[in-house]
């Protein structure tokens, strides 16, 4: 990500809709795999300006890792332990945590192999560990939103899949999200493509649309935890399990 984009998420992650309704479909998605355990350890790889530290902290003991110091700057001003290093390396032991995220982090061209950050993360994971994913979806909505947080691809959710299987993780929720927008973002992305170069998408809305796009997201998150899933949408979720052995 630009740096300015940095302090611009750190700024909005607490009650932008887009960051706000994130946490509540992970919280959706989890709960009924995860009973808290202030025991388990978690890790949240890639974990940027540290928003998602709190929600995180419901399943158990968190570290964020980040590869980048200026995002870990901000993260400090949050509750829990940070370390700097790669995904594609973790500085951890194997089968240490019980639950790991990486959110909207795969994509991410700091991320040389999605393959190599993939298996990392399933040797980080402890026997029947979980893993939650979100990322960017379509390439389609490729826009200068891209540029500006360093995008290497957007996924498709075959591709996510097949790549989660090939690292030995076993998908039990997949679904694109973030579909009910879908018909606002498809036509300002494809201006962004071809008449934009800047970036529309992270800018606080006033309050009522705020609140009103949190009202649509939430929709769409009680319809994917009763395990439904979307055909399209601009974003996906992925929740995958290592084996108990
Ligand atoms: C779009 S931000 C997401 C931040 C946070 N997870 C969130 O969803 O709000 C992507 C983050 O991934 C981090 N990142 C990119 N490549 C990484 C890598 N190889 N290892 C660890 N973190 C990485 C970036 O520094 C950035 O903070």
């Amino acid at each position: 990500m630009e740096p300015a984009e940095f302090a611009r998420s750190y700024r909005l992650e607490a009650e932008h809709w887009w960051f706000a309704s994130r946490r509540r479909l992970v919280a959706a998605l989890l709960a009924p795999h995860l009973p808290a355990d202030p025991h388990r350890r978690v890790l949240d790889v890639g974990c940027g300006t540290g928003g998602n530290l709190k929600l995180l902290q419901t399943w158990g003991r968190v570290t964020g890792i980040d590869i980048n110091a200026l995002p870990l700057s901000f993260a400090r001003h949050r509750n829990g332990s940070l370390a700097q290093g790669s995904a594609l390396h973790l500085p951890f032991a194997g089968q240490t945590f019980g639950l790991v995220a990486a959110f909207d982090v795969l994509y991410h061209r700091q991320i040389a192999s999605d393959r190599q950050a993939l298996a990392e993360l399933r040797r980080v994971l402890a026997p029947g560990g979980w893993l939650v994913i979100t990322d960017s979806a379509l390439p389609l909505l490729w826009s200068a939103h891209d540029r500006l947080y360093h995008t290497r691809r957007r996924y498709t959710l075959p591709h996510l899949r097949r790549r989660l299987q090939a690292a030995g993780l076993h998908p039990v929720f997949c679904s694109y999200a973030n579909m009910v927008l879908l018909p606002l973002l498809l036509p300002t992305r494809l201006l962004m493509r071809r008449v934009l170069t800047a970036d529309f998408d992270l800018h606080p809305p006033p309050r009522w649309l705020n609140r009103a796009l949190m009202s649509l997201r939430n929709l769409e998150t009680a319809w994917l935890s009763r395990g439904h899933t979307l055909p399209v949408g601009s974003s996906l979720v992925c929740l995958a399990q290592r084996d108990s052995l």
